[in-house]
């Protein structure tokens, strides 16, 4: 045969396959979720996510600093609320001597250089495990905008250096930016969960957090995992509003939404690599269906080829041992 392309000459070696290699992941890329629990020398591993904990704040410093020197710089919190603490306000998200303003002071006080985010929705606060408050069945946004404010004050001024808002309500983020402009936090930024969808793949995550909802779905706020469009619109509201990042989340089912973003904003876009991708590489590998360590480079790798410039994931941690 006489061909005049022959693609296979850049797959011939490992040195040529490198060299053209178009993505490539360090733990610069990572944002490693941490669960954070009441207590003390508490470790409790979740249930429908091997290996993953959630800690108390004694042994979530100690991780923080495991993270910080194997490369990871963010960590994004999520605390587990007691119940007898939970209502239907969700006041105890912006207590000044919460669990989540605890643990901000307590990493900044450890790892000051850590990049700390923190989840801001009310779900783990809530008597009905909805991300904002209930009247008469329903989810109201702009009471819901209010405390979410509230909320991220609260973290700012514990030390937060972004806010993560992953409710879905209309209209949050200018309202706290605008919370945060108003109290001078000017150094705050705000990562958006600009295209999240009701998915099925988070039930691990409620598991970690107890914070199932009580009744119904969250299809009334989150997005219908049947568009695309929206999602853009979602993303492009969201930097009008004030996002420094905005999220697509899940990551794997949703890697056109992904690419679509990307190409649509002019701000860094960050993918949640979710609880239920985790727990499936996790059962495979267990079953010894797949290789675990191969498919968490590649399932990181092709993240950021969608479009990805920051991955929040459980697999931070493995991963940067394996790309050490
Ligand atoms: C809470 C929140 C959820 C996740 C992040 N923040 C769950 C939900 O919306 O029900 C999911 C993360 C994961 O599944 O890993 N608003």
């Amino acid at each position: 045969m006489i061909l005049h392309q022959r693609p296979r000459i850049l797959r011939s070696s490992p040195a040529i396959r490198s060299l053209v290699a178009e993505t490539i992941i360090t733990p610069n890329d990572f944002i490693a979720p941490l669960f954070i629990d009441e207590g003390e020398g508490i470790l409790t591993e979740i249930a429908s996510m091997p290996n993953y904990y959630r800690r108390s704040i004694d042994l979530t410093v100690k991780e923080v600093k495991e993270l910080w020197s194997i490369g990871i710089k963010s960590v994004l919190l999520f605390i587990k609320c007691k119940d007898d603490l939970k209502d239907n306000t969700g006041k105890e998200a912006w207590n000044k001597d919460g669990l989540m303003q605890r643990s901000i002071k307590a990493i900044k006080d450890a790892v000051p250089e850590m990049y700390i985010m923190t989840d801001v929705a009310l779900d783990p606060y809530s008597s009905y495990g909805h991300d904002g408050i209930v009247k008469d069945g329903e989810i109201v946004n702009d009471q819901t905008v209010e405390a979410l404010v509230k909320m991220s004050i609260s973290h700012a001024e514990a030390g937060a250096d972004m806010v993560a808002p992953s409710d879905m309500m209309d209209g949050r983020i200018g309202a706290i930016r605008l919370g945060l402009e108003q109290n001078n936090f000017t150094r705050t930024g705000i990562m958006a969960y600009s295209a999240k969808y009701a998915s099925c793949f988070y039930g691990p995550f409620r598991d970690a957090l107890d914070s199932a909802p009580g009744f119904g779905d969250k299809k009334t706020y989150q997005m219908d995992y049947a568009n695309r469009t929206e999602a853009i619109k979602e993303a492009l509201m969201d930097v009008e509003e004030g996002a420094d990042i905005v999220m697509v989340k899940p990551g794997l089912p949703y890697l056109d939404i992904v690419r679509e973003v990307k190409n649509a904003v002019d701000v860094p876009v960050s993918v949640y690599n979710i609880s239920g991708e985790y727990a499936m590489i996790k059962a495979a590998a267990k079953m010894g269906w797949i290789n675990e360590d191969k498919a968490i480079i590649e399932t990181l790798t092709c993240i950021k080829r969608a479009g990805a410039d920051l991955i929040a994931t459980y697999f931070a941690k493995d991963a940067a041992r394996l790309l050490s």
